[in-house]
């Protein structure tokens, strides 16, 4: 579903190069549940951003399902970002002050979509999710634990085949951490492919989780 092909990427800060990515090979097969693992700034982030295609790498090929990712022009990028891949932030990036509803459907205002078609959406994932009596609640009147469904709801309301979690539980008490995972199972049942960038032990022994991929200094030891 994924595939990384001898990726590459270099920024230049202050004159300095700094090399983020140093020849990474990768494979992820659909419905994986994957670990990057890795100190700050092993180059995690820049993976997930590679595979998103909102980073350019310097050099290397990247294939999500049968689509070279990064020779498609900005038009087709935004189209396929939207249509592949869902994010899960770190703080979430969730809007305080909007409604549970308007939050979770942020990623649908490019689309144009038909009203009654949005709202048949987000009520699918308000019901798997569990916040059915939340719709209209603004979400800074939400529990942490009601917010990260919120945040993963958001993920999901155009489809994706792909999650990408950048840190999800870098904030997160245990319990919300342990919340995480039970709805990381939630998304294996949908059959997601996602992806867990992340130091926190807790994926480390996981039986949720399929694979750990190690990295440091750029490269996947
Ligand atoms: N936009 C940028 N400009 C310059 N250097 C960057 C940029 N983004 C990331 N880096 C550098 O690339 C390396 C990898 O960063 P990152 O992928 O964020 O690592 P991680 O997510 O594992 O903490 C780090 O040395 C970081 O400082
Ligand atoms: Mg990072």
């Amino acid at each position: 579903m994924i595939t990384l092909h001898n990726i590459t990427k270099k920024y230049t800060l202050h004159n300095e190069e700094i090399i983020a990515l140093d020849g990474i090979d990768l494979q992820i097969n659909q419905g994986e549940i994957v670990v990057l693992k890795g100190a700050s700034g092993s180059g995690k982030s820049t993976i997930l951003s590679i595979i998103a295609n909102m980073t350019k790498p310097t050099s290397g090929e990247v294939i999500v399902n049968d689509v070279r990712v990064s020779k498609l022009s900005d038009d087709f990028s935004s189209a396929y970002r939207l249509h592949n891949i869902g994010f899960i932030f770190q703080k979430y990036n969730l809007i305080p002050n909007l409604s549970v509803f308007d939050n979770i459907i942020v990623p649908l205002i490019p689309k144009n979509l038909k009203e009654d078609l949005i709202i048949h959406k987000v009520e699918q994932l308000l019901g798997t999710l569990q916040l059915e009596t939340k719709r209209n609640i603004e979400l800074k009147k939400l529990s942490g634990g009601e917010q990260q469904r919120v945040a993963i709801a958001r993920a999901l309301i155009n489809d994706p085949l792909i999650i990408l979690a950048d840190e999800p539980t870098a904030n997160l008490d245990e319990k919300l951490s342990l919340e995480f995972i039970e709805n990381i199972k939630l998304l294996k049942n949908l059959h997601k492919t996602i992806l867990i960038a992340s130091h926190d032990p807790l994926f480390f022994d996981h039986d949720i989780v399929d694979r750990i991929i190690d990295i440091k200094g750029g490269k996947i030891i």
